[in-house]
């Protein structure tokens, strides 16, 4: 923002619409770099031992976004709503030159109503962003800018509200099931309106169940809700993590006759039920939890997730046999949640910021309006480890927050992540429905012989470390064994963690810190790490052992044998080595070259091992239950790396611009097995319809950048991220090829499809939209010629009137109107010139630019060049009345040169 010196200046600045510098929509952003949304500048950045460890080193700082657009005449009667699902962090967002935002948190949504501010036809509309990421909302990675999706929603005049849909299924004490339906609407008309709703229940199948209506009357500019109730026929398909079923809700709107806005909600049919003896219920069946934290950024992207990213990391979590997710500590993106109810993953859903005053209850409500939909969401969290929480006043603020999350959704129970101050005489506990202990689990039978009617989980456990693919701890190279022996003071093992919350009925469950490695916190380590090693996978989702460990206490239906470490030792021939098997079995029989080294039994909630004198070879265990094998694994020691291999998730891609897939890249040798040491520096090429987003490796300590050509195996593997690109009508391909010296080439093609038609607003490249002169003063009208150089006082407000043009006035015969206004025109007209175009302008006698005539080059329509220069320019047009309504009728632009 530019320094505001005179009087003009801050008396401007405070006027609505005349936003200065980069806010305001005449500003020249032609020399700024075109990104795409979702974005994070801070994962581009280097990283600098300087900043800020749990930034994950890197600088952050304070960014600007513009984006301009037009909207189509017909669509001017219509309801435009700008929504930004998340700014990193603080935010203030101008649209059409007024401040129409400040966003105070990062994981909260924006919702800014733009209906009165826009323009239509060829007058563009911009929206400036200011994001200021110096500021820091947690103690991990936050990453810097637009990092979550930004819509317009374009509504008909009586519409449905953001948020206004609420349909959650709730199952009646005689057993039947209804859904009570809440709309809320919205009228912008100018009168009152009258409307009605019908909501339908649809099946999985997309059959009709059961209908109803409401007829509700909204107040101009007002909102009302209708409410209806539709039960449910017979007995639904239960919701639950193993058959994640989704019903649909479908709303319609009918307003004169004729269906506006429509609106799907999906939801699922479960019931929740916390037990203080006996844990978690979901549909009435037992389900301990078995939980995971996350933070939200991944390898190569940072916290700019695209949309397909989250279902990868949710099959990810679901494959260690997890069936809950800690969104820790933070709202989470809505695509997660979709996910989540697709996929069948709980969510615990937790607020920023522990406060109870009105900007802080707002973003509470935010969370709640948004998120009350969803199946997967089981429990709100209202904060994570308060100093408060040990008291009166922590109590009663919880008690107000939670008095909020009943306002909105009474359906589901509170808790708060506690780290103490649950042994005391008051605080927290005593205002939420389960208390969640983060470590802290010495107390776990106190309190609950203290408090027999409470129910309690662990909220979050564990805090053990791993460097994935090490297993030795090696201080000078900043690198953790991964044998589940290191772990943080207030922490334990991966394995001592579950079995205390496992041998513990009242317990319902446990949220292990963390699923994924995330940037920052790279605890108990400092630089040159720069991510956190609490993962039990790392931060590209390759797993550690830890996964294994989970696998094993975790999964049921499927028997899970493991082992670790890899076998290539070369230089250790002789010495023993210590392998584990990890396996939900009874037994477990190892061998080295087909030499048995004895069958061993699993000790509780434990993992089994051997001291091997290492030789080259093969490792292969079998796993026994009741004598028979039900599972068997083999560990090799692989040759030299001879080849590089790409593994997709998915085979193909869908061509929408947003859609974008992990794809692994690995060093395998000569029989195709995965080279666990092989570290070599690969560098990719993609061709086609897509684009390499990031990239990573999990390695805690690697400062390759992100972003381009290169990267370096971390124990044999890497992550691509690609995402295609916006396909014209035609179905296309990507092919990724990695290379690395004296390794054979991989090479990938991956399908993108035709997506379905999308409603994106066209983005306009920097050349496109005029220069507009939009601030214009006007002078008293006068009887005779003005001087056309007369010159008016900056710091007199109120004789030269403020003038905009597209509006006319009234101005007695025969008199003369002066209109001046002082523009800087962009770099590409000083430089190159322009042509000035005003139109038809009703009454323009004289036109003067820099104190020079000029003269239009039509006959119908002013137009003139305008030549190189420059610094501010100066033009005043004379107007006389001919007794008719005059003004400058258009907008004044200065367009490209012929
Ligand atoms: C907890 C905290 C987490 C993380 C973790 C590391 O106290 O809630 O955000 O910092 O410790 O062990």
């Amino acid at each position: 923002m530019p320094h505001l010196a005179g009087h003009a200046d801050a008396y401007f600045n405070a006027k609505a619409g005349t936003a200065w510098g980069a806010a305001a929509p005449d500003f020249d952003n032609s020399a700024w770099r075109v990104v795409d949304l979702p974005h994070d500048w801070a994962v581009e950045g280097p990283f600098d031992p300087s900043e800020q460890l749990a930034q994950g080193y890197r600088p952050r700082g304070i960014g600007w976004y513009r984006r301009t657009f037009f909207l189509d005449p017909a669509d001017r009667d219509r309801a435009f709503e700008l929504q930004f699902d998340g700014i990193a962090s603080h935010a203030a967002i101008w649209v059409n030159g007024l401040l129409v935002h400040r966003n105070f948190c990062g994981y909260t949504p924006a919702l800014i109503d733009l209906t009165p501010i826009l323009y239509f036809g060829e007058t563009p509309n911009t929206i400036a962003v200011r994001v200021d990421a110096d500021v820091m909302e947690g103690w991990w990675y936050e990453g810097a800018g637009i990092y979550r999706h930004v819509w317009l929603a374009s509504r008909p005049p009586v519409h449905f509200s953001t948020y206004g849909i609420y349909a959650n299924p709730v199952k009646q004490p005689n057993g039947a099931w209804s859904i009570p339906v809440e709309a809320t609407l919205g009228n912008i008309l100018a009168n009152n309106a009258e409307a009605e709703i019908v909501a339908t229940l649809l099946n999985p199948e997309g059959k009709v169940l059961q209908s109803a209506s409401a007829k509700v009357f909204i107040p101009s500019l007002g909102q009302a809700t209708a409410a209806m109730e539709l039960s449910m026929p017979g007995s639904p398909r239960l919701w639950s993590v193993d058959d994640p079923i989704l019903y649909k809700v479908s709303v319609a709107l009918r307003h004169n006759g004729c269906m506006v806005d429509e609106n799907e909600t999906p939801c699922g049919f479960r019931t929740l039920r916390f037990d203080a003896d006996h844990g978690f219920f979901l549909n009435d069946q037992p389900l301990k939890l078995k939980g995971t934290c996350n933070h939200q950024d991944h390898a190569g992207v940072g916290v700019a997730v695209p949309d397909a990213l989250w279902d990868f990391r949710i099959r990810r979590l679901k494959e260690t046999g997890s069936n809950a997710c800690r969104c820790a500590h933070n709202p989470p993106a809505p695509e997660f949640l979709d996910a989540c109810d697709r996929l069948g993953l709980l969510v615990l859903d937790e607020n920023r910021h522990f406060n109870h005053t009105p900007e802080y209850l707002e973003q509470l409500r935010l969370l709640l309006r948004r998120d009350r939909n969803h199946p997967c969401v089981f429990l709100w969290s209202v904060f994570n480890e308060e100093p408060m929480q040990g008291t009166a006043q922590g109590r009663e603020m919880v008690r107000r927050m939670v008095a909020e999350v009943r306002r909105w959704d009474s359906t589901r129970p509170v808790t708060a992540a506690m780290n103490g101050g649950m042994l005391n005489a008051e605080g927290a506990f005593e205002a939420v429905d389960v208390v969640g202990f983060n470590y802290f689990d010495h107390a776990y039978d106190t309190f609950h012989a203290r408090h027999p009617h409470l129910p309690i989980m662990s909220a979050e456990d564990t805090s053990a470390f791993m460097t994935r693919g090490e297993f030795a701890n090696d201080a000078n190279r900043n690198v953790i064994s991964s044998y589940d022996t290191e772990h943080a003071a207030w922490g334990h093992t991966h394995r001592k963690a579950w079995q205390l919350i496992a041998e513990r009925p009242f317990l319902a469950g446990g949220f292990v810190w963390t699923g994924f490695d995330y940037r920052g916190e790279p605890q108990r380590l400092e630089w040159p790490s720069v991510s956190s090693v609490f993962g039990i996978m790392d931060l590209c989702g390759f797993p550690k052992t830890a996964f294994f460990i989970h696998q094993a206490e975790w999964v049921e239906d499927r028997p899970v044998l493991a082992l670790a470490p890899h076998w290539n030792w070369p230089g250790r021939e002789g010495q023993p080595i210590k392998v584990i098997a990890m396996t939900n079995a009874t037994h477990v029989e190892l061998w080295i070259n087909g030499r048995s080294l004895g069958e061993k039994t699993l000790p509780p909630h434990d993992i089994i091992e051997w001291q091997v004198p290492y030789e080259a070879g093969c490792l292969l265990a079998i796993a026994r239950q009741n004598r028979q094998e039900v599972a068997r694994t083999e560990v090799h020691t692989t040759g030299s790396a001879v080849a590089l291999e790409l593994i997709p998730d998915r085979p193909c891609l869908c061509g929408d611009g947003r859609d974008a897939q992990p794809i692994t890249l690995q060093a395998v040798d000569a029989n195709g097995r995965m080279v666990p040491d092989c570290h070599a520096l690969c560098e990719f090429v993609i061709e086609g319809a897509g684009k390499v987003l990031g990239h990573g490796n999990g390695d805690h300590n690697c400062h390759d950048p992100e972003q381009g050509p290169v990267r370096r195996l971390f124990q044999g593997l890497a992550q691509v991220i690609v995402q295609a690109a916006a396909s014209d009508n035609t179905a296309g391909k990507i092919t990724l090829t990695a290379q690395a010296p004296g390794l054979s080439t991989a090479r990938l093609e991956l399908k993108v499809e035709l997506p379905a038609p999308d409603q994106k607003i066209p983005a306009l490249s920097s050349q496109e939209p005029p220069f507009l002169i939009r601030k214009w003063r006007m002078a008293p009208p006068q009887p005779e010629r003005p001087d056309p150089l007369t010159e008016n006082s900056a710091a007199d407000m109120n004789t030269w009137m403020e003038f905009t043009p597209g509006t006319q006035q009234e101005v007695a015969i025969g008199q003369w109107v002066l209109y001046r206004a002082t523009f800087e025109p962009w770099k590409r007209f000083s430089e190159r010139g322009g042509v000035l175009q005003l139109g038809s302008i009703p009454g323009l006698c004289e036109v003067w630019l820099d104190g020079q005539q000029l003269h239009s080059a039509s006959e119908q329509t002013f137009q003139a060049p305008l030549p190189p220069s420059s610094g501010p320019r100066e033009l005043t047009l004379l107007l006389r009345s001919s007794g008719l309504p005059i003004g400058i009728t258009g907008d004044v632009p200065i367009l490209c040169p012929p």
